[in-house]
């Protein structure tokens, strides 16, 4: 998990279910609601991802965009900037993304737990959508 100022109120209710549930994480920051630089955490949660530290990653900012162009910096990364379950579901399904990149100030609580769970919860379909996945890197 990662995220700047505008993400912590998420990430840390999100951790807060984690930790009643069980579930291992990794808190990469950002650790409070100062005013901080996106790219700081979305490089350390990609570079996690790089070096296959972690398989999956959550990351938050305030309009998810930011974060998500320096976590696609990253040659392991498929983030996915995403607003309901629809949307997320489809990029698993269709993108095989390994970071769920959401926008901190435009979604409640809730929202962010329901979008999480359904991500974890799809598979991705392959098929044609590997072949498309398989062109993404720059030649
Ligand atoms: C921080 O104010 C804001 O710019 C950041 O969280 C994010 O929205 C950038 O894309």
């Amino acid at each position: 998990m990662a995220c700047d100022h505008a993400g912590y109120d998420i990430k840390q209710y999100i951790i807060g279910l984690f930790k009643a549930q069980g579930i291992s994480y990794i808190d990469y920051g950002t650790d409070s609601t100062n005013s901080v630089d996106y790219p700081d955490y979305g490089h350390k949660l990609g570079t996690a991802i790089d070096a296959g530290d972690c398989n999956y990653g959550i990351a938050i900012c305030g309009t998810g965009n930011g974060i998500n162009m320096a976590l696609n910096r990253h040659t392991k990364v498929r983030s996915a900037l995403c607003w309901n379950v629809e949307v997320t579901r489809l990029v698993r399904m269709h993108n095989d993304a390994n970071v769920l990149t959401l926008p901190g100030r435009f979604i409640t609580e809730e929202e962010a737990y329901r979008m999480i769970e359904v991500f974890f919860d799809t598979p991705f379909e392959g098929g044609r959508h590997q072949k498309r996945i398989d062109k993404i890197p720059c030649i």
